[in-house]
């Protein structure tokens, strides 16, 4: 408790020291995607650049840092613009503040706040909108403006506003651009917003855009093809009806050769491999369908039971949980997975790589988990020949 008042004196402190420096006038300088703080006093200095960082190299975990859109944004930026005197003068003057005292500068303070007119997520959407609706934006702005979308549309209720707003159709525009660190930061943003959210899914597949995307993860540049095949597989996502575009596009061709290639990125290869125990799944739960002869195709099952021969444990372990779901559709017969794709083998071969991995200390742990996941699958694989020998087809 202590702790989040002296907090919170602190903030007050921090802020009304900043406002009584500069007084009213700063505001935000919306005519570009950049999120400037300007006094009319003093440009150059209040401005807190968002073009500093390095936009390109951003990997899937990466903090990425829209500006100035957060409460401690805000912080850095009074404690960086206010008189020390001052703050410790103010500072001293706020602890000794009743509660209710304390509640009514909270007021104030988030009253201030507000005339700062600090944008919504909907206007910052709007500019970054604008800024790839226009031609002559910069790379760099383009950069930028793709990078605050893939926060901004995160939260579901703004990746539904972002539809309204008609960004989804311009960042379908930008999966076609030259550039393919463009293109990669659109398919990516196009996933994001798609995450468990049907109504984006829907929208997304009326701008045909599976099509394209599934083309793109046969991209050269694998960060480009991770992207795309991570917003494929965001739009195809329990919905049954994107999963039948998405073979009539073609899906499950592009699977069946980036499973079969063993030169392609091992990253890409296990989102493959993910994709297909999700669809497998997908087929368990809708009964009424017939299942997909792509599920049967000896050749394709053939190419991921190969996987579990990989020196990559999350590529082993990713697809004995495709296989443990392939085993369960009724459709294809034990017969197929012992005859035609030597699964009996290759689970034995597991067995023997798995002992081996296990000696190495660092990676024991794991190595015993997917051992578990293997012995799962060889127990269902024993059933399912156990039932095809009873009743034969
Ligand atoms: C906003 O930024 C632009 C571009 O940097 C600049 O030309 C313009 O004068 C700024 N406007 C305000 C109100 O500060
Ligand atoms: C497009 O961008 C250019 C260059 O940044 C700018 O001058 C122009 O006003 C923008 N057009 C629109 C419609 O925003
Ligand atoms: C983007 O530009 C196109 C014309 O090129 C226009 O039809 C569309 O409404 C614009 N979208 C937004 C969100 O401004
Ligand atoms: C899947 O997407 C379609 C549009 O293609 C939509 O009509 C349907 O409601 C979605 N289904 C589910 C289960 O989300």
């Amino acid at each position: 408790m202590g702790c989040v008042r002296l907090s919170l004196v602190l903030f007050i402190a921090i802020v009304i020291s900043a406002m009584t420096v500069f007084g009213n006038d700063a505001r935000v300088n919306k005519s570009t995607s950049r999120l400037f703080w300007s006094t009319g006093k003093e440009d150059g200095d209040l401005v807190r650049k968002a073009d500093s960082e390095e936009s390109v190299g951003l990997s899937e975990n990466d903090e990425l840092d829209g500006g100035f859109s957060s409460l401690d944004g805000m912080l850095q930026w009074a404690i960086g613009h206010s008189d020390p005197a001052k703050l410790k003068e103010i500072a001293q003057n706020v602890q000794r503040l009743s509660h209710d005292e304390l509640k009514k500068r909270q007021i104030e303070i988030q009253e201030l706040m507000e005339k700062l007119k600090m944008p919504s997520d909907a206007e910052l959407m709007k500019i970054a909108i604008n800024d790839l609706n226009n031609s002559s934006t910069s790379r760099e702005d383009r950069l930028r403006a793709l990078e605050e979308l893939l926060l901004l549309v995160e939260p579901i209720d703004n990746a539904n506003d972002f539809g309204k707003l008609g960004g989804l159709a311009a960042v379908v525009k930008q999966l076609d651009h030259v550039d393919p660190d463009v293109r990669k930061l659109a398919a990516w943003v196009l996933g994001k917003a798609n995450q468990n959210n049907p109504t984006v899914q829907q929208q997304v597949l009326e701008l045909g855009t599976l099509g394209k995307l599934i083309k793109m993860v046969k991209s050269d540049f694998a960060e480009e093809a991770i992207k795309a095949l991570y917003a494929v597989s965001a739009i195809i996502r329990n919905n049954f009806s994107a999963q039948e575009t998405f073979y009539a596009e073609g899906g499950d061709l592009m699977l069946k050769d980036i499973l079969s290639n063993s030169a392609v990125d091992v990253r890409l290869r296990r989102r493959c491999v993910f994709l297909v125990g999700d669809l497998a799944e997908s087929q368990l739960e809708n009964k009424r369908k017939a299942t997909l002869p792509f599920f049967s195709d000896h050749v394709f099952l053939k190419a991921v039971i190969d996987l579990t021969s990989s020196d990559d444990l999350d590529l082993q372990e990713k697809a004995l949980i495709a296989i443990k779901s392939l085993l369960q559709l009724k459709s294809t017969g034990a017969s197929v997975f012992k005859e035609l794709c030597g699964l009996d083998e290759a689970l034995v071969n597991m067995r023997r790589q798995l002992q081996q991995v296990m000696e190495d200390e660092s990676r024991r742990d794991y190595a015993e988990d997917v051992e578990i996941l293997r012995q799962e699958v060889e127990l269902m694989f024993d059933n399912k020949l156990d039932k095809g020998a009873q009743v034969p087809t």
